[in-house]
């Protein structure tokens, strides 16, 4: 039941006390600002790594529910309200009530995301989201599991990974430089296309522009690079090379306020947290008994990569690289401990939601099966694709093209990690940045 004032109003949801503000602060969203929100800072994530930022993060979070139960709590910081989510049904009500009530164009993310997409879907009203969102996923084939460009996809894929593998087998490791270098070419093909290989200069002015976009609105914008930036897209959008998700761009009708060239920025930008998940992916995988068998034994079927899926959304799900989901409110809500006013921040931690080991068992343990089943919005919430109508459009591209490149590494190379994980209790957080395989041919 709403609480009431004596006025018979009803109560707003409660506000934290300076303490709990402080608490709240610097353990549960000072963290994923520091690590950077846009791109992240390799020094800070190792740092973050050392002290277990996220395990102390997810701690808070089940401290606030047990002070305050599960309704919702406020905070108030200069300029902005802000409610955390402690209960799995409002996370649900959340995202389901997505873009109204709650916008996923939060003021944070216009700051943000302004710097190279401001015609992005993530941050458009309303009505532009009506054209942008389709749009989206349209290309992206969101319901599919198997993209129609998979052979293109897997090909890329199998001509990089193997252009890895021969620089591995000379040096006899693997570490994130030299993925991240595949990575690039890789995923530059996949969406501008084949001429685009090596093009760094675009993933360049695209890094420039996303570490602006860490500081939001603190950061003048610089117009001039993005229209560099953007100019260039267009260029490979004309180009629609084949196979490449350009190619679709340039297919795919759209009415003016879709602004396709616009949309590809937030691609290119969310396949490096899809780099992060992979390379994380691989030290589950390596250090789980008969995981890498399992792995093995499906490529047969390759792209039907149900474990390699599976094992994608659990490094997600232990290391979710969205840990603060955003919705600001465009309407008074209510909520069973009281209201929020228009224009609140509503934040869902989703670390807290994935490792809540007080509801969770298989909350700190490498558990592909929770996967084995689409998930229902009676189910505890594993968000890391977030959900309802503001979900990843291009989640079923992540897995799809994730396992492929997990199932290749793993044909004919065995992997050592030389730091080995407990696969039966998982850290909070782990930095793929400073993972290192020891690399051996079969
Ligand atoms: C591991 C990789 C990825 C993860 C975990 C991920 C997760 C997410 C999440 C949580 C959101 C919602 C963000 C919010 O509500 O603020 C989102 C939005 C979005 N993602 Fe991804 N994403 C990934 C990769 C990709 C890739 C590779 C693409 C495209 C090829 C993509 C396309 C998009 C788009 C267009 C949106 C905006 C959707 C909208 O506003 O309706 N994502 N993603």
């Amino acid at each position: 039941m709403p609480r009431t004032t004596r006025s018979g109003d009803e109560a707003e949801v409660p506000t934290l006390g300076a303490v709990d503000h402080l608490r709240v602060l610097t353990r549960v969203l000072l963290g994923p600002v520091v690590k950077g929100p846009i791109v992240r800072r390799p020094t800070a994530v190792g740092l973050a790594e050392r002290l277990d930022t996220d395990a102390a993060g997810v701690a808070e979070m089940q401290r606030l529910r047990s002070r305050y139960g599960t309704g919702p709590v406020q905070l108030r910081i200069p300029g902005r309200r802000i409610a955390l989510l402690l209960d799995p049904a409002d996370v649900h009500r959340v995202l389901n009530d997505s873009p109204t009530p709650f916008s996923p164009a939060t003021l944070e993310k216009r700051g943000a995301l302004n710097h190279f997409e401001p015609a992005g879907a993530l941050v458009s009203t309303p009505q532009q989201r009506l054209s942008r969102r389709p749009f989206n996923e349209q290309v992206l084939e969101t319901p599919r599991p198997v993209h129609s460009h998979a052979t293109a996809m897997t090909k890329v894929i199998t001509e990089e990974v193997s252009a890895l593998l021969g620089h591995v087998d000379f040096t006899g490791t693997l570490d994130w430089e030299a993925f991240a270098v595949m990575w690039g070419r890789l995923v530059r093909r996949i969406v501008l296309g084949a001429s685009a290989r090596d093009d760094d200069q675009v993933t360049d002015d695209l890094r420039r522009l996303r570490q602006r976009g860490n500081f939001s609105y603190l950061m003048p914008q610089n117009r001039r690079l993005r229209e560099r930036f953007l100019r260039r897209l267009q260029h490979y959008i004309e180009l629609a090379e084949p196979g490449s998700l350009a190619a679709l761009v340039a297919q795919t009708p759209a009415p003016d306020e879709a602004v396709p060239h616009q949309q590809v920025p937030q691609w290119l930008f969310a396949f490096d947290a899809e780099a992060w998940a992979t390379f994380r992916a691989l030290s589950l995988l390596t250090n789980h008994p008969g995981a890498v068998e399992t792995a093995r034994s499906e490529m047969a079927h390759a792209p039907d990569l149900p474990f390699l899926r599976a094992t994608v959304l659990e490094s997600l799900r232990l290391w979710p690289t969205t840990p603060l989901i955003l919705r600001d409110s465009t309407a008074a809500t209510h909520w069973r401990n009281g209201t929020l006013p228009p224009g609140t921040a509503l934040v869902i931690y989703a670390p807290f939601f994935h490792r809540d080991d007080e509801n969770l068992p298989q909350a700190h343990r490498f558990s592909p099966e929770l996967w084995s089943q689409d998930r229902e919005d009676s189910d505890w919430p594993l968000v890391p694709f977030s959900a309802g109508p503001g979900m990843c459009p291009g989640r079923n591209v992540v897995l799809l093209t994730s396992s492929l490149v997990l199932g290749e590494l793993l044909r004919q190379h065995d992997f050592t990690a030389q730091e080995p994980l407990d696969t039966s209790q998982l850290s909070g957080t782990l930095s793929p940045f400073s993972s290192h395989f020891t690399v051996r041919h079969d």
